[in-house]
Formats: structure tokens, C-alpha cells, sequence
């Protein structure tokens, strides 16, 4: 096997991985960062979102091959000098969650829309949201999270 170098959460990361291996299971089992899910495998529940240049992307149908060279931030990425992101923060204080196997990438999917989309309405958030499946049904309070980490995010850029 040889090695690959990813970008990942700013740092330049060497893994032993071939270009057709899963970059979920390379994120979890190389590099040790486990808050990304393994859901359904098939791109269907979200629960493996990551960011690859800004863009939320399934990491369980992507291999190496096709991230290499792109950055990938991982929910372990988005703190910043010890600072949750506001999406993080958000999903706290509405305790967004139950049992909150989907809730980091529901909250990267959100951090992806609102790197793009600075004042989202209901219906970019539902749509942005669509694609990742909450089993426990926490969707109201997840949305409520997301408009709550836009306002918060923009109130910070207006200072
Ligand atoms: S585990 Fe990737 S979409 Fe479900
Ligand atoms: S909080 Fe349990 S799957 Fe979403």
C-alpha cells in the first residue's frame, strides 16, 4: 500500500491508503476522527457529511482519489482556538439532539449552507437539511439550530 497526503482540518495528513479507498473509513480508522458516522453506506443518510472545498459531501462514496487535494474539514475541524463554531454552540443550547448519532453531520451539512449562504431563510435551511435523516426526529429543533447559528453569525459579522 502506499501512502496519500489529505488536507484535513488545516493540517497536511499522510495516510497509508490507496486512491479507491473510502474516505470515511480513512477519516475514522487512519486518522483517528471518529465524529464522522457510518450510517447507511449508500449516501443516503448523511451521517458521514464532511466538507470537501466548502461543499458538504457524503465521505462514505468518496474515495481518496477524489478529495486529494481538496480541503476536507471534518466536524472535528470546525472549532476554532477552542471557540465552537456557532452551528456547534447552536445545536447545544436547543439540545438539537437525542441520541445524536446524526449530529455531526447535521451540523457540518449547516456549516457547509451558511459558508455560502449568510442569511438563509426557512426554506434554504429545510433544503440544506433535507438530505441528512435524524432517526430520533429532532428535525424541529435542528432547524431552529441552524436559524439560530445563522443569526448568531450574523450579528458576529456585523460587529
Ligand atoms: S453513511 Fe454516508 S450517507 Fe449514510
Ligand atoms: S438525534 Fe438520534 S439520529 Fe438524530
Amino acid at each position: 500500500m502506499s501512502g496519500l497526503v489529505l488536507e484535513v482540518n488545516g493540517a497536511q495528513r499522510s495516510v497509508e491508503a490507496r486512491g479507491d479507498d473510502i474516505l470515511l473509513w480513512v477519516l475514522r480508522n487512519g486518522l483517528n476522527l471518529t465524529g464522522t458516522r457510518f450510517g447507511c453506506g449508500e449516501g443516503q443518510c448523511g451521517a458521514c457529511t464532511v466538507l470537501v472545498g466548502g461543499r458538504p459531501v457524503r465521505s462514505c462514496r468518496e474515495t481518496l482519489s477524489e478529495v486529494v487535494g481538496s480541503k476536507i474539514t471534518t466536524i472535528e475541524g470546525l472549532e476554532q482556538n477552542g471557540r465552537l463554531h456557532p452551528v456547534q454552540q447552536a445545536f447545544l443550547d436547543v439540545e438539537a439532539f437525542q441520541c445524536g448519532y446524526c449530529t455531526s453531520g447535521m451540523i457540518v451539512a449547516a456549516a457547509g449552507l451558511l459558508a455560502v449562504k449568510a442569511s438563509p431563510n426557512h426554506e434554504d435551511i429545510t433544503a440544506a437539511m433535507a438530505g441528512n435523516i435524524c432517526r430520533c426526529g429532532t428535525y424541529p429543533r435542528i432547524l431552529e439550530a441552524v436559524a439560530r447559528a445563522a443569526a448568531a453569525m450574523k450579528k458576529g459579522a456585523s460587529r
